[in-house]
């Protein structure tokens, strides 16, 4: 079978450089391009992240597009040291990368690469949804071009984790996550109802400095400090909760999740902000729910074979 084209929007991150590497040693996807967007980390750099990343991973014939530095409403709240290190990449520090960002804007290369090869391509935002929302603006016909949008974000039926209502990509731009959910395309969402039951505990994590490759190796440098910042949070989890790559094994081997379809809503105002509202009654005639009338149902991953996803992402690195 022939690879699947993706596009990674993404904001590096340690568990972002994880599902890039993922990805890239995983045969069924051709990975296009790296659109970047502000989240764990400003745009700037995220940009250099990435172009960091390919050239560990040996690809610098990957495209890497700069993307927004704002979210559709207001000013960006802010990168979270505490969490992906003050260089994204768990305080390791990086030399700076020789190799350059295209001079397309990630809007504007998404819109070219779904246009030009309609049906073919699979967008897979593991950041804020800015980008994804802009692009749809600028051109809607994205939404019947585009083979699939399979994103990292959102919480249906669990709590937060940036606020007790809303997970961290959802909150960081809510305006663009409701257009996504909004918009006639089909779109998978793996979320916090899936992402918090897989754990990659240290013995998994352990493996990585035992595989030698220039991506098994990175990963063992940078992820001891995301690791802390599990273990500080929440009290007595031992290793991390796998986010970003669940998108990416979501894309190789979908029977890995039980998924219900839902329309969505996403909360925009007040102490709720960035909440995953799906419509959950059999009263859709009330009222109350005419905020979700006319939207389209979105695959909500609510269960996912956590022993079997994380041996499939390790497999894939050795
Ligand atoms: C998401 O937020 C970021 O910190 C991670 O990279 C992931 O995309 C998890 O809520
Ligand atoms: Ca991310």
């Amino acid at each position: 079978m022939p690879s699947r084209k993706i596009i990674i929007d993404t904001d590096p991150g340690v568990d972002d450089a994880m599902a890039i590497f993922f990805a890239l040693r995983s045969p069924e996807l051709d990975v296009i391009g790296l659109t970047t967007i502000f989240g764990n980390v400003e745009t700037e750099l995220a940009t250099t992240n990435a172009l960091r990343l390919l050239e560990i991973a040996e690809r610098i014939d990957i495209p890497v597009a700069h993307g927004a530095e704002r979210p559709l409403v207001g000013p960006f709240k802010g990168s979270v040291p505490f969490v992906h290190g003050d260089d994204g990449q768990g305080n390791v520090h990086l030399p700076l990368p020789t190799n350059q960002r295209i001079h397309t804007t990630a809007v504007q290369f998404i819109i070219d690469q779904i246009m030009a090869a309609p049906g073919e391509i699979t967008l897979v935002p593991i950041g804020p949804l800015t980008n994804i929302a802009q692009a749809l603006r600028r051109e809607p016909r994205i939404a019947t071009h585009v083979k699939e949008v399979v994103l990292m974000g959102g919480n249906a039926f669990c709590p937060g984790n940036a606020s007790p209502a809303a997970e961290a990509n959802i909150l960081n731009d809510p305006e663009a996550a409701d257009t996504v959910f909004g918009a006639p395309w089909p779109v998978t969402m793996v979320g916090l109802d899936v992402t918090h039951k897989v754990n990659m505990t240290p013995e998994h994590l352990a493996r990585y400095s035992q595989i030698n490759n220039p991506m098994a190796q990175h990963i063992a440098r940078i992820v001891p400090f995301y690791r802390q910042y599990f273990e500080t949070d929440f009290s007595g989890m031992r290793g991390i909760y796998v986010h970003d790559s669940s998108a990416i094994a979501y894309l190789i081997d979908p029977t890995l999740f039980r998924v219900e379809r839902w329309p969505l809503r996403v909360e925009t105002r007040g102490i709720s902000r960035g909440k995953t509202w799906p419509a959950v009654s059999n009263r859709e005639t009330s009222a109350h729910f005419v905020p979700w009338h006319n939207r389209p149902l979105v695959n909500v991953c609510v269960e996912v074979d956590s022993a079997r996803l994380t041996a499939l992402e390790l497999s894939r690195m050795a």
